[in-house]
Formats: structure tokens, C-alpha cells, sequence
């Protein structure tokens, strides 16, 4: 399965259901009370998992402006089975050359989930600038923060984890990614530039019985150390071999760390321009 698979992210959705922070989410839905209708703006939107954990959670009409640059994808999310009164449009567009058009026009909140560590620092700026140029609260989730926990543990793990975190850091498309440094740095940019942050842990915490999530799991860091550490091909398919036995005997479990982050404008910040818009914002 490649990495934004179909087939990938409906394995992953479950997980990132239950491992969305409930006071992050609580704080977003609390943002939009008093909106009688909510203009919505997903980035990177897969299939639609964001759209599916946030719409049932509003009591109110909402629009969603879906954007992927993967048509398939597109094409799933807005697909989806929706609350009454949730209508949804779906744009094609780069991010990485097209943020600025993704942001047009009136939007009430900007969601993404699984996007902040795929971006490079300057994107990150970007997006920052961009969306409280324009007074926008942003729901990032999903953000892989560096922290995986492995048991039972073998004595490979601490050189695989540093591979999957060196891969973190590669290019995803929009430059050298943050990786496991993106919701530090998204809180340190928002926070510099006056929005107030709600932020915590939304880990993935994966039972012995979810063998299949494991299995990929497992599949994807060992080829991210053949590409990027420096293990010998013995070791790693000995590593991989010794996990997928503890995986099929029902005694493997592995812990995934991400965090949820919600920005929003504070109403004292100072005023920031859009170079792209000439937007500028309330204070
Ligand atoms: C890890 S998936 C997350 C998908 C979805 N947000 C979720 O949580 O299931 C990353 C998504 O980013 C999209 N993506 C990657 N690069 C992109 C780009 N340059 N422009 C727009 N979308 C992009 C992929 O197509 C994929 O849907």
C-alpha cells in the first residue's frame, strides 16, 4: 500500500477516529458556536476522514471545500455519506503551488489532518501567514510527533525508529519535511503570530488484534530503513521477520505518537498582511 493509498487511509481512519484529541475537537466545535451556517476548507483531504470525525459534531448547515491534488481520492471524499444539511465542493489543486486559491474567499475554519509532517518549514509559514492573514481558525490533527513505542521490544528497534524519522524529514513534495518536528513548529508559528493554541496528544494505540494495521505498519518502517538507515538487509528482514511472528502470535503492540492542534485568532494579535492577497487581519 503506498502512503496515501485508498486502501491505506481507510485502514488508518479508525484509528485516527479514536485517537483524535477530545478537548482539541471539543475547542473547535466550540469556535463555531453562534454560526448558523459554517464555511468549511479541508486541506488535503484524502477520502474524507476529516470531513466524516468534524460534520456530525456541528448542529449546523455547513459547506465543505474539499481539496486534494490525488483525483481518485477527490473523488471518494465527495462521495461521502453526509449529515442532512452538509454540502460539500471538491477542488483539485496542489497545495504546494495553490494554498493561496485553496484560502479564497469567506471561510469560517481550515482543517487538515495527517498534512502538517508532510510540509517543509517554508510551507508551514505559508499556510501560517495565510490563514491569520485572514482571521481563520485552523484544525490541524494528526500530526506524527516522533514517538513510536514498540513491545515486546528487540534490540533493532531504536535503529529503525531513527530511519522512519530520518524518512520523516524527506521530501514529500513540498519540500524537506518537518516530519516529527511539524506541531512544535506549527504551534511555535501560530503562537508568534498571535493566534492561541489548543494542542495534545492523539496517539494511535494499536492492540494485538489490529494485525493488518500492524502489518503495513511494520512493511512501511522497514523500507524506510532500507532507504534511509543504516542497517544491513540481514538485520532488517531478521527484525521484520522476529515483529511479524510477534504480530501473528497476537502479542505485538505498538504505540504511534501524533498530536491534534487548534489555532485560532486571539482578537489582540497585531496585524498581519497576506503578501500573495493583501489580506490583512483584525486586531
Ligand atoms: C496522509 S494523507 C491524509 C489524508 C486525509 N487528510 C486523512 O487524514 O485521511 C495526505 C494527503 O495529502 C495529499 N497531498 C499530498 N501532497 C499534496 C499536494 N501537493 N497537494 C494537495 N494534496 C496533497 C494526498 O493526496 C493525501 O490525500
Amino acid at each position: 500500500m503506498s502512503g496515501f493509498s485508498a486502501d491505506w487511509l481507510a485502514l488508518r481512519e479508525p484509528h485516527d477516529t479514536c485517537a483524535r484529541n477530545p478537548a482539541v475537537l471539543n475547542a473547535v466545535v466550540a469556535s463555531q458556536a453562534g454560526n448558523t451556517s459554517i464555511r468549511i476548507v479541508d486541506l488535503a483531504c484524502g477520502t474524507g476522514s476529516t470531513l466524516r470525525a468534524l460534520a456530525p459534531r456541528f448542529s449546523t448547515g455547513q459547506n465543505w471545500r474539499l481539496t486534494d491534488n490525488d483525483l481518485s481520492l477527490l473523488a471518494r471524499a465527495s462521495a461521502t455519506t453526509r449529515p442532512q444539511g452538509v454540502s460539500v465542493t471538491a477542488v483539485p489543486l496542489d497545495l504546494n503551488l495553490d494554498l493561496e486559491a485553496a484560502l479564497d474567499g469567506p471561510i469560517d475554519l481550515v482543517t487538515t489532518s495527517a498534512l502538517l509532517d508532510l510540509v517543509s518549514a517554508d510551507w508551514l509559514d505559508r499556510l501560517a501567514i495565510e490563514t491569520v492573514a485572514r482571521s481563520i481558525p485552523i484544525y490541524a490533527a494528526l500530526s506524527y510527533d516522533g514517538r513510536i513505542e514498540i513491545s515486546p521490544p528487540h534490540t533493532y528497534d531504536e535503529t529503525i525508529i531513527a530511519a522512519v524519522n530520518a524518512h520523516q524529514r524527506g521530501d514529500k513534495g513540498f519540500g524537506p519535511a518537518l516530519g516529527p518536528m511539524a506541531a512544535s513548529a506549527a504551534i511555535a508559528r501560530f503562537e508568534s503570530l498571535g493566534y492561541s493554541i489548543v494542542h495534545g496528544p492523539a496517539d494511535w494505540v494499536i492492540g494485538p488484534y489490529d494485525r493488518e494495521f500492524q502489518m503495513e505498519i511494520l512493511a512501511g518502517w522497514a523500507s524506510a530503513a532500507r532507504e534511509f538507515g543504516s542497517m544491513s538487509l540481514a538485520d532488517m528482514v531478521g527484525w521484520l521477520t522476529c515483529r511479524r511472528d510477534d504480530v501473528a502470535a497476537g502479542r505485538s503492540a505498538i504505540r504511534v505518537g501524533h498530536v491534534d492542534i487548534f489555532a485560532r485568532p486571539t482578537g489582540t494579535r497585531r496585524a498581519v498582511r497576506s503578501q500573495s492577497n493583501n489580506i490583512s487581519s483584525s486586531s
